[in-house]
């Protein structure tokens, strides 16, 4: 299970987030990212900043630790900002947190770069979860003590928004030319790369997905029953989700690596 805290102040909104997270203090004295279950996307977002982070990390990527993060409705009517006060009380359902790196930079290629191999690994992540957020123009990217964090993994997964045919998605192409660690990961052979395709595809097995699907909490799922009012959707219990995110995930696994994206733009 991931950790729940309580958040005790709000203490500032980060501006350059476009669905308006906010930095907050927990209960626990750590200091969190919050992305807030009623802001934008709704909970499909938390899901995919859950199951991609997380799968990330059993596939060796930094990310910073995400916990659940729980909202007094008091911490609301402190906050005189109109707009984030409405955000905070619509957030009835737990939030997603993520534990701030203090004076960390965003990553820009030049001042710091991660060694090949590091970067294929998130590379392959990205393109596994069709991550489109990891360009140049946003690369969601942080170094910080001269390491790399991948965070806001929220607009991967964008099966979830449409539920096109499992084959379909399995076999989706992700255009790597925009990616932002395109440039490294071209230094590497391509005996290497598909060293680390390998590799990476024999430990995404149906047990980890199961493992990582686990970790989302049940109202994010059931909150996904009435923003996709389709008749099925409807019905759908938490586990029945979790079935069908291990499923599209498993059938992209399986696919024959055609989403890989071939070569990689130098
Ligand atoms: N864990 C963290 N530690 C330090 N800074 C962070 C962390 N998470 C996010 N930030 C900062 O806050 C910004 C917004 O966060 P994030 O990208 O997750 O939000 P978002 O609303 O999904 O943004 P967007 O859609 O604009 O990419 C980041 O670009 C980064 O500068
Ligand atoms: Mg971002």
């Amino acid at each position: 299970m991931l950790r729940t805290v309580r958040a005790t102040r709000y203490v500032t909104p980060l501006r350059e987030g476009g669905s308006l997270p906010g930095l907050v203090e927990a209960d626990d004295d750590g200091t969190y990212v919050a992305k807030f279950s009623a802001a934008g996307q709704g909970t499909a977002s938390l899901v995919a900043e859950v199951v991609v982070g997380e799968l990330g990390r059993r596939l060796g990527v930094r990310v910073p630790e995400l916990v659940v993060l729980t909202l007094d409705a008091e911490i609301a009517k402190r906050e005189p900002d109109p707009e984030v006060q409405e955000l905070l009380l619509a957030s009835t359902v737990p939030n997603l947190g993520m534990d701030f790196l203090p004076r960390s930079t965003g990553y820009d290629g030049i001042a710091w770069q991660p060694p090949p191999r590091e970067a294929a690994v998130l590379y392959w992540v990205d393109a596994f979860s069709a991550n489109i957020d990891r360009t140049w123009r946003n690369a969601n990217l942080l170094v910080w003590h001269r390491q790399l964090w991948a965070i806001d993994h929220g607009a991967a997964l964008v099966f979830q928004h449409a539920w096109p045919p499992v084959e379909a998605w399995a076999a989706r192409r992700y255009d790597l030319s925009q990616h932002v660690l395109a440039p490294v990961v071209s230094t590497l052979p391509g005996a290497d790369l598909d060293a680390v395709d390998a590799d990476l595809a024999a430990v995404v097995t149906d047990d980890l997905l199961t493992e990582v699907l686990g970790l989302v909490p049940d109202k994010w799922l059931l909150a996904m029953n009435s923003a996709q009012a389709t008749e099925e959707s409807r019905a759908l219990t938490a586990a029945d989700w979790r079935a069908r995110y291990v499923t599209y995930l498993a059938a992209r696994r399986d696919g024959g690596r055609a989403w890989r994206g071939g070569t990689v733009a130098a």
